[in-house]
């Protein structure tokens, strides 16, 4: 059902780094992200895969994962991605990057649900310097980097649990490293 999946779709910040995604899997998400829904159809996204070690690295360390936690630093050693793919916005196709917001919003979540549906698992991070990733994809002048996505096999717990009274939506991990993500209950985003 799609409500699992979607519920399997979480954050992930922890992934087995002995797996190694295929360029065809990478390259099927990206498909998938191809035929949705963009704003007067103008299709302005561009997709860099990085499966490089090299190109990893520098996005394993120039990438900024769950500053929220502020006592840990994640992913832990030995749990990093070995792939992500990188949402551009083709500035010759559209000059503005906001108006391209909402595309790549619908873009990513299908790249991530595509991922769940192949037993894999990733995490949006819009949290990075772009100049810095720029130098390390020497990207051209027209590709203006958005989003990075990390796709791997994801090699930690996380539970979604509703939000409680004081009402937070601040994420937390427990002594075992389980992550808990909190969700506002159905009743609290339903406007009357
Ligand atoms: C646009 C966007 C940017 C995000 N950037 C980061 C990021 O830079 N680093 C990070 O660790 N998580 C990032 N996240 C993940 C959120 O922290 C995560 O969605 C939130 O904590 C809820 O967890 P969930 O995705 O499991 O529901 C981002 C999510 C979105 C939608």
């Amino acid at each position: 059902m799609l409500y699992d999946l979607v519920k399997e779709n979480r954050s992930y910040r922890g992934y087995k780094e002995g797996y190694t995604i295929s360029e065809e899997d990478l390259k099927d998400l990206i498909n998938m992200a191809r035929i949705t829904a963009s704003g007067a159809n103008l299709q302005p996204l561009k997709y860099r895969i990085v499966t490089d070690s090299s190109e990893v690295d520098a996005l394993n360390s120039l990438t900024r994962w769950a500053k929220m936690l502020t006592n840990i630093t994640l992913p832990h050693e030995g749990k990093y991605p070995n792939a992500y793919i990188v949402v551009c916005v083709d500035k010759d196709i559209c000059k503005n990057e906001e108006t391209a917001k909402m595309d790549i919003g619908i873009a990513a979540q299908t790249i991530l649900l595509g991922a769940v549906e192949k037993g894999l698992g990733g995490c949006m991070l819009g949290n990075f310097d772009k100049e810095e990733l720029n130098k390390a994809l020497s990207l051209t002048e027209t590709m203006s980097p958005q989003l990075i996505i990390a796709i791997g096999k994801p090699d930690e717990k996380v539970v979604l649990v509703d939000t409680s009274d004081d009402g937070s939506t601040k994420y937390y991990r427990d002594e075992n490293d389980i992550h808990y993500v909190p969700k506002r209950k159905l009743e609290d985003i339903l406007i009357r």
